[in-house]
């Protein structure tokens, strides 16, 4: 009997495990009023970061309306210096309720210090620029 318990009792902490590690899968928060992307889920692996590795980002949402997306954009601050910014070109069509997962990888820094990491996405149509959707996360090396 007691044994029995004690096998509930780890089986309720690896399950408490489990559910926290999916909380933490989500990372950072919107950086936008009334996006036209609205994320419902942002993922990074691994998290947190350690200097100097890959970080795989998966920026999950639905679109609320019509929307031409020309391209993704990372910008990243590293110890409240200035921006650097990369650019992925996107140039797709999305309709309104469409799911997306946005997909890719960034370095995560080299140096010891507090990063925000800025992803948008923006649409260009005749000389327009606008943004779609602007989410962010920090972390420290
Ligand atoms: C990205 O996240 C979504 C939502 O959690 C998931 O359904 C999808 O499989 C993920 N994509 C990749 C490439 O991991
Ligand atoms: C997106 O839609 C617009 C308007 O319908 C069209 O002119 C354009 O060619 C489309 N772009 C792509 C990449 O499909």
């Amino acid at each position: 009997m007691k044994g029995i318990i004690i096998i509930c009792t780890l089986l309720a902490l690896a399950n408490a495990g489990l559910r926290l590690d999916n909380l933490e899968q989500q990372e950072g928060s919107s950086c936008m009023q009334n996006p036209v992307f609205v994320v419902s889920s942002f993922d990074v692996q691994p998290w947190p970061p350690t200097s100097n590795i890959n970080l795989a980002v998966n920026m999950t949402g639905t679109f609320n309306r019509d929307a031409y997306v020309n391209q993704l954009q990372v910008g990243t601050n590293y110890n409240r210096q200035q921006w650097h910014y990369q650019h992925y070109n996107v140039n797709e069509n999305f309709s309104k309720g469409q799911t997306n997962s946005f997909t890719f990888s960034i370095n995560s820094g080299q140096y010891g210090g507090s990063y925000v990491q800025q992803v948008t996405l923006s649409t260009q149509d005749h000389q327009q620029y606008q943004h779609l959707t602007c989410w962010q996360f920090n972390y420290q090396l």
